[in-house]
């Protein structure tokens, strides 16, 4: 251990992290050296300062306002026309190999409580497939349909890399070429206690934490990712979350409408279910886009309405964005990157000062993370387009009850319940007109209403037969 780093270390107060330093084997102590290394000590106090020692208040700009998006459907004629040659770029822009996909998948995922990583969770409601291989097998249709193989960016931890590069590697990356899945590890964060003090995981290692989605920016260049990318030939990422199984993986106008308007970064918006939904609400203010928590937003803003009577801060977020390659690397230049940070308070197991594992009851401190959508604001230009709910939103974040399992396989359900009566098949329904049978269309078969047209017309579908069974088309 160098000296300087001990040092560096005591000067800024956390000389507790070497309680154990002489009972650990040089391995042991190599790797909380290491873990030490990365930690910015000459910001750690002010981080420290700011984030734990107060609870940082948020600021909410005076000038707030309702961010402008385009309709999910187009209100005149020039805007179809805008929407038409929109979709037709995106396609373009796909079969050129100009876009690739990008997951989220770093998280801890301790509201679903899975032993794994989340994106191996069997989410398909009959074939139990996981979320994993439902974005596989989705990446894989939209691969035939535009003509080009896209590459899949998958963001894991460092906790749950490994794992989640087995169940690929023993699924035969689903079908996808292994070369065209890139697996790339975010940051971590070290986690601190109430008193400024970080925290030691185990003897030989501090407690530490992944950095949040907004750790995205930063790891694509560290990881040489962007490099990749601008090798390729890609400028547009289509960026999604692990736990939405029913995103579209890569939206031609949502691509085509972001490189037409020369957007930086773009986001999807649904039109929030009531005022106090839990989404985040794309606000703008000093012209700059940005996205303000529910939990953040002023009661009387939330619950302002137009005179039609619509909310006016309708616009919520599921986290689906459209990034421009080239925003990554101005935003991380210099190799670094600043976002704000968010605290959570968090039960965070720790080694107290005898050697003893601690599982505490209470939150114990804070862990820190940075959003992804904290970069809307540092883009010289953005766009919001709105999206179909039941098209594209079916997040799993618990096992029952709201944003679940139960949810979203209901969610899965129902989207391929409609696909299939749009495509004149006949779907027995219940009287409160859910789907009386279990019905799961393979995204490998069917990634659109087009595609469920051709495929029933092929397979001779017309009606879906109750005979209390799951229905599962492949
Ligand atoms: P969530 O905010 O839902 O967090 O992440 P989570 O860790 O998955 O779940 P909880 O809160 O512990 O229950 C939203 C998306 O961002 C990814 C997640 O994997 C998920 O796709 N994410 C989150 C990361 O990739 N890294 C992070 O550090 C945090």
């Amino acid at each position: 251990m160098t000296q300087d780093l001990k040092h560096i270390v005591e000067a800024n107060g956390q000389e507790q992290v070497f309680k154990f330093w002489n009972t650990l084997d040089e391995s042991e102590q190599d790797q909380l050296f290491r873990q030490l290394e990365e930690i910015d000590f000459a910001n750690l106090n002010d981080l420290v300062q700011e984030y734990v020692l107060q609870k940082p208040e948020t600021h909410i700009p005076e000038d707030l306002s309702p961010a402008p998006y385009f309709p999910l459907e187009p209100e005149d004629k020039k805007q179809q026309k805008l929407y038409q040659q929109a979709f037709a770029a995106g396609e373009k822009l796909m079969h050129t190999g100009k876009v690739a996909a990008l997951t989220v998948a770093g998280g801890q995922g301790t509201r679903l409580g899975f032993d794994g990583p989340k994106g191996t969770y069997p989410i398909a409601p009959v074939s139990k497939k996981s979320l994993f291989q439902y974005f596989a097998e989705s990446l894989r249709r939209a691969s035939v349909k535009y003509g080009h193989d896209f590459t899949w960016y998958i963001m894991t931890s460092k906790l749950n890399n490994q794992p989640t590069q087995d169940f690929f590697e023993k699924n035969n990356y689903f079908g996808m070429a292994p070369e065209n899945v890139i697996f790339f590890v975010q940051g971590t964060m070290p986690a601190i206690d109430y008193d400024g003090k970080l925290l030691l995981g185990e003897k030989d290692s501090l407690a530490l934490a992944p950095d949040g989605h907004g750790g995205t920016l930063l790891a694509l260049r560290r990881s040489g990712c962007l490099e990749k990318m601008k090798k390729d030939g890609v400028e547009y990422i289509s960026y999604f979350q692990v736990d939405n199984p029913l995103v579209s993986v890569i939206n031609p106008l949502f691509v085509g409408l972001h490189a037409k308007e020369n957007a930086e970064m773009s986001a999807l918006m649904l039109a929030k279910t009531g005022p106090f939904e839990k989404l985040g609400n794309f606000c703008v203010s000093d012209n700059k886009l940005m996205i303000i928590e529910y939990s953040d937003l002023p009661d009387e803003l939330t619950e302002q309405r137009n005179e039609d009577g619509s909310l006016k801060f309708i616009a919520g977020s599921p986290a689906i964005h459209v990034i421009s390659r080239k925003f990554v690397e101005k935003l991380t230049s210099e190799g670094r990157l600043s976002l704000p940070w968010h605290r959570a308070d968090k039960k965070i197991p720790y080694i107290n000062s005898d050697g003893m594992k601690v599982t505490p009851e209470e939150a114990n401190g804070v862990k820190l993370e940075s959003f992804i959508f904290d970069a809307l604001p540092l883009a010289a230009h953005t766009m919001i387009l709105e999206g179909d709910r039941e098209e594209e939103f079916a997040p799993t974040k618990n096992k029952t009850g709201v944003d679940s399992v139960e949810s979203c396989r209901e969610m899965i359900i129902e989207r391929d319940a409609r696909r299939l009566e749009c495509a004149g098949v006949k779907v027995p329904r219940r009287e409160n007109g859910t789907t009386a049978v279990e019905i799961e269309i393979s995204p490998l078969a069917v990634m659109d209403d087009e595609d469920c047209v051709n495929y029933c017309r092929a397979n001779g579908i017309t009606e879906i037969v109750d005979n209390g069974k799951p229905v599962y088309l492949k």
